[in-house]
């Protein structure tokens, strides 16, 4: 499939925009401050915090936004568990409903797994692994390429 390059400029914070690439949903999300502020404090509940294990984080997005730059949220929105595609749960102000114990980000609805706002799989879930971060990079500050 070919690259697919993606004007962010209009992203407001707290804003996602979903593109295709390769047949898959891609997710492109402004995280607001808060959101990034709040990473840390889901470590010791997720499967792999620092997304150690192969294949899901290119070496750019091995850090704790998963990310190339911190506010922007690149991630195929594809479940781990069985192909499913997650559901947003996330608002720029109170948060909706939420299983217990879980700040919001995404949650599968095939079969409850829960992911951060970094993509990050919570522990005792179907889903093992973290999203995947598909290969992008910035050709500018306010344009990227996926792919
Ligand atoms: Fe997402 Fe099973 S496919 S939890």
């Amino acid at each position: 499939g070919a690259p697919v390059e993606v004007d962010v400029s209009t992203l407001a914070p707290g804003e996602m925009r979903t593109v295709e690439w390769r047949g898959k949903p891609v997710w492109i999300i402004n995280r607001t401050k808060e959101q990034l502020g709040s990473l840390k404090q889901n470590d010791a509940e997720l499967a792999d915090p620092k997304s150690l294990r192969p294949g899901f984080t290119p070496p750019y997005a091995k850090n704790e936004w998963r990310s190339r730059k911190p506010d922007l949220f690149v991630a195929v929105g594809i479940c781990t568990h069985l192909g499913c595609s997650p559901t947003p749960k996330f608002t720029t102000g109170p948060q909706p409903s939420l299983p217990n114990n879980w700040d919001g980000g995404f949650l599968c609805p095939c079969h409850g797994s829960t992911f951060d706002m970094a993509g990050r799989a919570y522990k005792n879930k179907p889903a093992p692994d973290n999203l995947e971060v598909p290969p992008y990079q910035y050709l500018s500050d306010t344009r990227i390429i996926i792919g």
